[in-house]
């Protein structure tokens, strides 16, 4: 079970990976996650977003940036292996209606376009006309470009330093979009808190309903541990069984930024502190 069936390297640090996970891809709606644990000797488990998945042939695709221990451990498995234990899928759906009364503006930082896919897609099949604007550092990390093209109505490319698309940051088109005659019926944001934050921030004037999904710590990702708490206007929510999606102007992201730090130290020495080297 958990069998890898594919792996490819999208960029210079992400990877694509199709897992074995027949129960999984019967029952996963866009939006969800799953947590995994890489092995059973290295103790963390860490959410990612179910990408894409197949009922039929039982398998569903994950999208992840190395960033740490847990990543480079799934880096390093290759095709034929396992995954040690796969939970999912969690998180509430995506709520996908349709507009009539104006687009929806998808916005991805970096990473954060593989969370946004299955969802602008699900948007597109609801009769969405749907507009993606993806931001990244420059046009090495971006990624999935192609396939956004392939069932959107627009993509939007922003880099930091001008490789592709516009030289600038999302919320610069994402206020252009805000200010047409016919803005946006809703703005969905996946990526860095700080640019979901700003996103947030860019569409609260024209009173545009827009969701943010968060990216919180999770441990448990079943609402015990209550590490993935977030205060969403003023009330405590646990992004892993009440989101991980909220209404991106009720949420405190000043609040998730300082809690995404806590472990910041312990992170950057990746030493086991459990007893197992
Ligand atoms: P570390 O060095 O341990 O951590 C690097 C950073 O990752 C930390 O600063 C922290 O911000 C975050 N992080 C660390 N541990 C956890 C944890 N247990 N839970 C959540 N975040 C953590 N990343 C992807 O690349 N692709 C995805 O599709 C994706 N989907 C996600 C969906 C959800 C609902 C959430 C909450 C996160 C998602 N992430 C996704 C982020 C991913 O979980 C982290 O990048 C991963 O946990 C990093 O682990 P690490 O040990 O490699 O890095
Ligand atoms: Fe433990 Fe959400 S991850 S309560
Ligand atoms: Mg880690």
């Amino acid at each position: 079970m958990n069998r890898i069936i594919q792996k490819e390297q999208l960029s210079e640090q992400v990877y694509r990976m199709r897992l074995e996970a027949p129960l999984i891809a019967k029952e996963r709606k866009a939006g969800q996650f799953i947590i995994l644990q890489v092995d059973d000797d290295y103790g963390e488990r860490i959410p990612l977003t179910i990408m894409d998945a197949d009922p039929d042939a039982g398998t569903l695709d994950i999208i992840f940036q190395v960033v740490g221990g847990t990543t480079m451990k799934l880096r390093d498995k290759e095709v034929g292996d396992s995954i040690a234990h796969l939970l999912g899928p969690l998180g509430q759906p995506t709520h996908i209606v349709k507009h009539e009364n104006g687009p929806v503006v998808c916005v991805a930082g970096g990473i954060g376009a593989a969370p946004l896919h299955p969802i602008a897609r699900a948007l597109k099949a609801a009769g969405n006309e749907v507009i993606v604007i993806i931001g990244a550092r420059n046009k090495d990390l971006i990624i999935l470009e192609e396939r956004f093209r392939s069932f959107c109505d627009e993509v939007i490319i922003c880099t930091d330093d001008g490789s592709a698309g516009e030289k600038a940051l999302v919320t610069e088109p994402l206020k252009k979009l805000c200010e047409a005659e016919i803005p946006p019926a809703e703005v969905v944001a996946i990526g860095p808190p700080i640019m979901m934050k700003f996103c947030a921030e860019t569409t609260r004037p024209y009173k545009v309903h827009t969701v943010a999904s968060l990216n919180t710590i999770m441990i448990d990702g079943t609402g015990m541990c209550g590490g993935c708490r977030v205060s969403v206007n003023g009330e405590t929510k646990f992004a892993c069984v009440d989101g991980p999606e909220f209404d991106a102007h009720a949420i405190d992201f000043d609040n998730l930024m300082l809690r995404l730090g806590s472990y910041r130290e312990q992170e950057e020495e990746h030493r086991c502190r459990i007893g197992r080297h």
